[in-house]
């Protein structure tokens, strides 16, 4: 069976080998990678190591890839466990017809094709003819080294300068149409040069065999870069710019960073910064973000400073959620205005690009920026928008576990972001909590606040707004603040509620002020890190949101199922006061909600997520 290279490499991308492993031997983490007991020999100390595309046992020599693994394991033969593997990914075997078969051996000729002419670019570019496109090159600093290391060239002038060079190696020129160099004339009449007074960029895969050229005109002219079209070696998709040397970097330690341009990855690998690799001339896609992270688990994307940057990161941070894991993930970087990777490092030299990686920002922290960027959310419809928005990013990961954290985290920068205006607020609670916010051009945002900040802020919204004691009563009784004195405090206010006071805020804090709560109550609520919902003009409907939001953070699963059982009992034990009975519907509908989201992963795992502080 003739399987083209291609295929085989889709369905090893396709196919993780750890899970398929897992099947036959148990495997716990070990760094990056997983170990365990060696299914194919008697161990009973693990020596069995899965990378991400490889298995090597230290004990009897196995090593292979998922395809071997499936062979070995199951003592199948090459085209059975290739025939499973792409059924479990859902992959069409390439039929192994004659036709095929002839293509496959083109295909590996082709390869031969490409060296041969990148070989006959290196040589012009080194000829008088290349002179010009050699000053060029060294005139943006190119090191004799980099120029050689990236195997740079020059086109010539084209009318078949190329199809000449490589004619003594028997080359012909319909080989070359097929290698995307040359195109057929319309008519049929011959060939013309798809690169001509050009400097050539040879592109190679990840394995570094050239696979297509890029060229850049040594002036003004446009297009600037001419990229080679697909061909049956060459997809824009799948490959990067640098991979192959990033590859080798990325093993040494070097950061894996994603820029734009050529000129970028040339630069960077010049200045130190191996891991530098670019898409070539679109937007990363989801098949490159796959070839990123078998690399390294969070490479860095580096975008420009301006507007069009920040619609370029945000694109890319959401394509990137659905391919999300608790192992892959991305991190955000943004250049200086108006500078690029190359005219960075060439005017401040290295220590201008490691300051742009030193201020990348993980995903989960720089999502929330992106997602809101440039609309402002205050009214209730635009709130309402931008909640959704941030649901939405959340669900596209599907590790739920994951996206609970993510939407977690999104929702509580969504109450914290829009908090309420206030003259010369205090210098944080007396709870110690988190500072203010940071300024409004630079969100740094924490992964989630702590128990004690949930709790102070589900408080603060009560003490503001007490009329929603009437919905939460029996909630609010059964929360454990984590604190001695809210402890108290909401003691106090629940034996004042039932005193059956009007539910005013003031008269709230002026009855725990006479009780020496004063200093805990204002504290509460001057703190600057409060949601939006514990300011007095925040709509009801919000404010109720806001603290089942809070509420469902401090709760955990067990808990909100013993909360929903004593509603029903109140609700089955229930009066005809329709008050009453409106009420206890409301609490039936809230955990419930609550619970069903908890389950599906999207509300807080409190133990795991925030440990009770005290
Ligand atoms: P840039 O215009 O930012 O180019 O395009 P650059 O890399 O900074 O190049 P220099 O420094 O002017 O030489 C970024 C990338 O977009 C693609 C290329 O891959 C380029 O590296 N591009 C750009 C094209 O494919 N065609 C073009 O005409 C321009
Ligand atoms: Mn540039």
């Amino acid at each position: 069976m003739a399987l083209p290279p291609n295929f085989l490499e889709e369905l090893r991308l396709r196919t993780p080998l750890a899970p398929l492993v897992q099947r036959k031997t148990r495997l716990t983490k070990s760094g990056r990678n997983w170990k365990g007991c060696c299914p194919f020999h008697g161990e009973k100390t693990p020596s069995f190591y899965v990378y991400d595309d490889h298995f090597h046992c230290f004990g009897c020599g196995a090593h292979g890839d998922a395809i071997s693994f499936v062979m070995q394991a199951e003592g199948l033969g090459f085209p059975e466990a290739v025939e499973r593997l792409a059924g479990e990914a859902g992959l069409q075997i390439p039929q192994a017809t004659p036709e095929a078969a002839a293509r496959e051996r083109r295909a590996r000729d082709l390869y031969g094709v490409l060296e041969a002419v990148e070989a006959a670019f290196r040589r012009r570019l080194n000829l008088p003819e290349g002179a010009e496109a050699l000053a060029y090159l060294r005139r943006r600093g190119l090191t004799e080294t980099t120029i050689a290391a990236f195997g740079l060239g020059w086109s010539g002038g084209g009318r078949g300068a190329i199809a000449a060079d490589l004619k003594a190696d028997g080359i012909t020129p319909a080989q070359l149409a097929e290698a995307g160099l040359v195109r057929e004339r319309e008519g049929g009449e011959g060939y013309t040069d798809l690169f001509f007074n050009r400097v050539i960029f040879p592109i190679r895969d990840r394995r570094g065999r050239v696979i297509s050229f890029g060229g850049r005109t040594l002036g003004d002219g446009q297009p600037k870069y001419v990229n080679g079209p697909e061909t049956s070696l060459f997809s824009k998709r799948r490959n990067l710019y640098g991979l192959d040397l990033a590859k080798e970097a990325a093993f040494r330690g070097k950061p894996v960073v994603v820029v734009e341009g050529y000129m970028d990855v040339i630069a960077l690998h010049q200045a130190g910064f191996g891991g530098a690799v670019a898409p070539l001339g679109t937007a990363l896609t989801p098949e490159q973000m796959e070839e990123l992270w078998r690399l390294t688990p969070e490479p860095v994307l580096c975008f420009d400073g301006d507007a069009a940057g920040g619609r370029a990161a945000a694109k890319a941070a959401e394509a990137a959620l659905p391919l999300l894991t608790m192992e892959r993930s991305l991190k955000l970087a943004t250049l200086p205005q108006g500078e690029d990777p190359d005219t960075l490092v060439a005017r401040r030299g290295p220590g201008g690009f490691t300051t742009v990686l030193d201020g990348a920002r993980p995903l989960s922290e720089a999502l929330f920026a992106l997602l809101t960027e440039g609309r402002p959310a205050s009214t209730p419809e635009q709130r309402a928008a931008l909640r959704h928005r941030l649901a939405e990013a959340a669900n596209a990961i599907p590790d739920k576990t994951l996206a609970a954290e993510y939407r977690r985290a999104l929702l509580d920068r969504f109450f914290a972001a829009s908090r309420p205006q206030r003259g010369g607020g205090g210098p944080g609670s007396s709870l110690g909590r988190k500072p203010p916010a940071p300024p409004r051009n630079r969100p740094a945002i924490t992964l989630e606040r702590t128990r004690a900040a949930q709790a102070a802020a589900l408080f603060a919204i009560t003490l503001r707004h007490p009329w929603l004691l009437a919905e939460v009563e029996e909630c609010f009784a059964a929360i454990d603040p984590g604190d001695a004195r809210l402890a108290e405090c909401r003691d106090r206010v629940l034996a004042w509620l039932a005193e059956g006071h009007e539910l005013d805020s003031t008269r709230l804090m002026d009855q725990l002020a006479g009780i020496g709560l004063a200093e805990l109550t204002t504290g509460l609520l001057r703190d600057p890190g409060l949601p939006e919902a514990a300011s007095a003009d925040a709509q009801p409907k919000d404010v109720l949101d806001a603290w089942w939001h809070f509420y469902g953070l401090l709760r955990g699963e067990a808990e909100l199922m013993e909360d929903l059982a004593s509603a029903r009992r109140d609700w089955d034990a229930m009066t005809t006061d329709p008050v009453v009975q409106a009420r206890a519907q409301q609490r039936l509908i809230r955990l419930t909600l609550l619970l069903s989201a908890q389950r599906r992963g999207e509300a807080a795992e409190t133990e795991e997520a925030a440990p009770p502080v005290g």
